[in-house]
């Protein structure tokens, strides 16, 4: 009844609420309501009975098991409400496979806490990422990701929740496995105000998305993610997919391509992700390349060097590293680059572990051995002490299979003699050739990794060793002041680099100049979105 009467909310004619729930009309029965009902529960007005019959035609029912749900599709007027307001959201659909056999089998205080204990599993998985349970209808769950509260990077955190959604629900403990099957959606909704209170709250959002979502997931094998391809354009490259085809699903219009997700990729970073099929020239920033090189040829010499890469979100820090790259492609050099994670700020060491994994080629399918072999043979450039090993071994969570002698230390001691092993690692890399290193991101950095690069810091100063270190404003680097450690903020292009930008971006085509304008007191990032 609260569905109900926050639907009339939204219509404009909550009058009639108390009507609807004195008549026991829920959304089951919606769809069979004629005008004479209406008229007989005391709806006079001609006027609001159209448009309640013109809302009803407009309402998109998910077909599920039991509770029937509906899920509430954008009305054909617009909504009266203040606080409506437009949004990207990513919609999470997420099914317990099977639960209508296990309803069979089952004795129902058993069936009660299995499906307690999924809906708390669904619950924690999506609220480490930020995701807010909307709705539970019986053994599926409504997730939004960017509503209530938004990020940049919703969709991956969707997927990211998704698959770990996936293992967690398989490992509950009960008597038969357990699966799920999952869908996600990204599309414009609008979304409403926070109705209820304590546990009953919910935040509606309207629109095809969620229903999207409900029908991916009814195409996903038990285990899967399926995404749809607006979900799929936010991804980049960050998670390796299968094409699933395009897709007739019940109460779309259009076929929909799909797509499984399966696991995150080995991408280097979240910048050469977003931009696998190359990059648009290089506009402006000469003056930043240049500083760039110079020290790249101090650092070369054995003064190490320090530049501190900082600017808002979009303005262009990758993009400048990535200048570097090029310049540097046929220059002998080593590159060690590190990618902090926003969903990995509390994970120590974590932009550590994935520059190993990557530079030893760990594929997700090796097995533990062949991975050990792997990582052996990465150290082996830097002549890794086997003490040492062992403890890069136990940062990768490889299991010391009697290659490495046992290390037996007390947690405080073993720590300190990682960062020990990781730093003279990168002191006998630089004695080969000299080193870049680049620390993206380092506004989402774990603290560990804060002290490890703070350790590298200092030892850097007789190194061959450039490294950069890019961040947004709302970090504070500790570093600077010191003599071999410069900072550089990017601002925003002049009005004459932002047209070409544009000019660069959208072709030939006409962009009026309210747009041009607006585009070139905005972030990069903006300016480039238009691409997408
Ligand atoms: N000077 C430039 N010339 C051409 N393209 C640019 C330039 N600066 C930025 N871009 C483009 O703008 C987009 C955003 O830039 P980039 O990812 O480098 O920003 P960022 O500062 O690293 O942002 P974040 O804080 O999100 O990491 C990218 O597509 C990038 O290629
Ligand atoms: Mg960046």
């Amino acid at each position: 009844m609260q569905q109900i009467a926050e639907w009339l909310e939204m219509l404009g004619l909550s009058e009639y609420a108390q009507r609807f729930a004195e008549n026991d009309i829920d959304f089951t029965i919606l769809g069979d309501l004629t005008d004479q009902d209406l008229e007989k529960i005391g709806i006079a007005s001609l006027g609001h009975r159209r448009k309640l019959l013109r809302a009803i035609a407009n309402l998109e029912t998910v077909e599920k098991g039991t509770p029937a749900v509906a899920v509430i599709a954008a009305p054909a007027s617009p909504l009266p409400h203040d606080s409506a307001d437009r949004r990207q959201v990513t919609v999470m659909f997420s099914d317990l496979v099977g639960s209508t056999a296990l309803a069979a089998r089952m004795d129902p205080e058993d069936l009660r806490e299995i499906m307690s204990a999924y809906q708390k599993c669904v619950a924690e998985t999506v609220q480490r990422y930020d995701g807010f349970v909307a709705r539970y209808m019986g053994d599926g769950v409504l997730v939004h990701f960017g509503y209530p509260s938004a990020h940049e990077d919703d969709a991956e955190r969707a997927v990211r929740a998704g698959l770990e959604l996936v293992i967690a629900v398989a490992a509950l403990k009960s008597r038969a496995p357990l699966q799920t099957r999952i869908g996600i959606a990204t599309g414009l909704v609008v979304v409403g105000e926070l109705i209820g209170s304590g546990d009953a709250q919910e935040r509606t959002i309207v629109g095809k998305t969620p229903n999207l979502a409900a029908r991916l997931q009814g195409i996903a094998k038990p285990n899967m993610v399926v995404i749809c391809d607006s979900t799929r354009r936010l991804l980049g490259n960050l998670f390796e997919l299968e094409d699933l085809g395009s897709r007739d699903l019940k109460g779309i219009t259009e076929p929909t391509r799909a797509w499984a997700a399966l696991r995150a990729s080995s991408a280097e970073g979240r910048f050469e992700a977003m931009h696998a099929i190359g990059l648009t020239a290089l506009i402006g920033r000469q003056e930043e390349s240049e500083l760039l090189l110079r020290r790249w040829s101090k650092a070369k010499t054995g003064e190490g060097q320090v530049v501190l890469l900082s600017g808002e979100a979009g303005i262009g820090k990758s993009r400048l590293t990535a200048v570097l790259l090029e310049r540097l492609a046929t220059e002998p050099h080593t590159r060690l680059r590190y990618f902090c994670s926003p969903q990995h700020a509390d994970s120590a060491f974590y932009p550590i572990i994935g520059q190993l994994e990557r530079a030893a080629g760990l594929a997700h399918d090796d097995s533990p051995q062949a991975r050990l072999d792997k990582l052996d043979a990465l150290l082996a450039q830097s002549s890794t002490s086997p003490q040492d090993a062992a403890l890069l071994a136990e940062l990768l969570s490889l299991p010391n299979d009697g290659r490495y002698p046992a290390i037996d230390l007390a947690p405080q001691q073993r720590r300190q003699r990682t960062l020990d092993a990781l730093i003279l690692r990168l002191q006998s890399l630089t004695r080969q050739n000299p080193v870049l290193m680049i620390f993206e991101d380092a506004h989402w950095t774990d603290p560990t990794s804060l002290e490890v690069f703070g350790q590298a810091m200092n030892r850097i100063v007789t190194l061959r060793v450039l490294l950069i270190v890019t961040f947004r404003p709302e970090f504070d680097p500790p570093w600077i002041g010191r003599p071999h450690v410069t900072a550089l903020t990017l601002n925003r292009l002049a009005e004459r680099e932002a047209d070409a930008m544009i000019d660069c971006v959208v072709g030939n085509k006409f962009v009026p100049a309210s747009i041009r304008q607006a585009s070139s007191s905005a972030p990069t990032a903006f300016r480039c979105s238009w691409r997408r």
